[in-house]
């Protein structure tokens, strides 16, 4: 099938990418064009493990393309995805501008051929009915066309894995023709996956999406909830979450404690869905609660590296990890960008390292030292600082981090290392919940 994606971004490249893959003709659009430039050198803007593989590939078997211009894309083809940005405003409403600005390119454009238009970009339940309201204004009287939403469930880092195998389809119809349009389009994913696929009204898509970041969201916050109480109660969260996790009802999966959730997701769609409540005249207090902990792990983090080490002005401290998660480049709120801003507040001075992140982070925070490698982030520190659970963290040669620091403390905001472990090490080791 032809497809047009509006919006080249985590999700949109990966989404373009992935249907090439499957078979399918795509043209990307963005309209930024150094990012454009990037993708057409063959290069991925972002760091994807697998990515740039795929996009290389299907760009060489002229699957692929990536363009500025949206007249043509859209002209071509059947079913048209927005995949662009919806970031939080000041007030936590989820900001449309992008969303309303692409509805409205694409009612200039569509020309009395059939045409699906996907909303993929995460959105308040009711934005699909907004979208379309939005191509009949601008569009005038060119109606020959459905709305659907099919909310991305994927996680950076495993983007590409996520989509090939996902655990579920969700597709959000109010038309039978726009439903078999969608299922044509994912039929080869669904038979070479036996991936579950959810066909349910419009609504109720745009709510499964705020639904699941919630409760995931709530796991995590949870977690930490339970490691404030082993702290307080001298207990070990890990082995507590552990054998909560067991249970099958609960499951083991997002129930890791640390220094909270971060990246361009969870915080702005729970906000986003804080207000949906609030606009509904529904309590929010749930979701406030979740809001409050995960503040909290960071500020309990910080307190205890002020504990330890007491006066902060003028010290050397270690950051190892920048990005928000393992095995991506994106800093969009990470928790360990707060750290660094609280701790260079308090006159620390930042020696970072992290393994994909570095470029991104020099542009938000570029008075602070840089390092090659982890033993240079170590070397001649007071602290370390463990932000991101990058596996190579995990492989330190902990005896040559500890030679080469002034003083062999380690505060691990994502509980990489045992203890016990690091105690007989020589270390003072300070994770989290334990
Ligand atoms: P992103 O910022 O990485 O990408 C958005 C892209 O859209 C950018 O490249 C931007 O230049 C482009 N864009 C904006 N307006 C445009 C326009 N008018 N015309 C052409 N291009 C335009 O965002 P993302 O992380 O891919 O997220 C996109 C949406 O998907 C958001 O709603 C997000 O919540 C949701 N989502 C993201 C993830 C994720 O892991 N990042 C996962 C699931 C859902
Ligand atoms: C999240 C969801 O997991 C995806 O399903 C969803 O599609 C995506 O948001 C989205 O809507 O954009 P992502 O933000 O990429 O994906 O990354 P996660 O793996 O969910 O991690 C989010 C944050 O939670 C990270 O800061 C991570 O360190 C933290 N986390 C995660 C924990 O602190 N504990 C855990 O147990 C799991």
């Amino acid at each position: 099938m032809k497809i047009a994606i509006i919006g080249a971004g985590y999700v949109g490249l990966t989404t373009g990418a992935c249907l090439a893959e499957l078979g399918h003709e795509i043209i990307c659009v963005d309209n930024n064009r150094e990012k454009l430039d990037k993708l057409n050198r063959g290069k991925s803007p972002i760091f994807e493990p697998g990515l740039e593989e795929l996009i290389v590939k299907n760009q060489a078997a002229g699957r692929l393309v990536f363009q500025s211009e949206i007249k043509p894309a859209v002209q071509q083809a059947e079913i048209i995805f927005i995949c662009v940005n919806t970031p939080p405003k000041d007030d936590g409403r989820a900001d449309l501008k992008y969303v309303e600005q692409v509805a409205r390119e694409i009612a200039g454009i569509i020309n009395g051929d059939y045409k699906v238009i996907v909303d993929k970009s995460t959105v308040p339940v009711k934005t699909a009915e907004k979208v379309k309201e939005t191509i009949r204004r601008y569009g005038a009287g060119k109606t020959n066309f459905d709305v659907v939403s099919n909310p991305e469930f994927l996680k950076e880092g495993t983007a590409v894995i996520d989509t090939m195998a996902p655990d579920r389809i969700v597709i959000g119809v109010d038309s039978e023709k726009a439903k078999e349009k969608m299922l044509e389009l994912y039929r080869p994913l669904i038979e070479k996956t036996k991936a579950p696929v959810k066909v349910v009204s419009v609504r109720s898509a745009e709510l499964i999406k705020h639904g699941a970041n919630t409760f995931l969201a709530a796991k995590i916050s949870f977690a930490n909830l339970i490691a404030q109480t082993c702290e307080e109660a001298g207990a070990d969260a890990l082995e507590v979450l552990e054998a909560i996790g067991l249970d099958e009802r609960i499951g083991a999966q997002f129930l890791k404690p640390g220094i909270g959730f971060g990246g361009s997701c969870f915080p702005k769609d729970i906000a986003a869905y804080k207000k949906t409540l609030e606009i509904l005249g529904i309590d929010n207090t749930l979701i406030h609660a979740i809001e409050k902990i995960n503040q909290e792990a960071v500020l309990r983090f910080l307190r205890k590296i002020e504990k330890e080490l007491w006066v902060l002005d003028g010290k050397l401290i270690g950051v190892l990890g920048l990005a928000f998660k393992p095995d991506t480049d994106d800093i969009r709120n990470s928790p360990a960008l707060k750290i660094i801003e609280s701790l260079k507040k308090d006159g620390a001075k930042i020696k970072a390292f992290d393994p994909q992140a570095m470029a991104n982070a020099k542009k938000e925070i570029p008075e602070i030292e840089y390092a090659q490698n982890p033993y240079e982030a170590a070397a001649g520190s007071e602290a370390l600082v463990i932000c991101t659970d990058w596996r190579e963290f995990k492989n330190l040669d902990l005896e040559r981090i500890k030679k080469l620091m002034a003083a062999p403390t380690i505060f691990d905001g994502r509980n990489i290392f045992n203890p016990k472990e690091m105690e007989k090490l020589g270390f003072r080791y300070f994770g989290v919940g334990r």
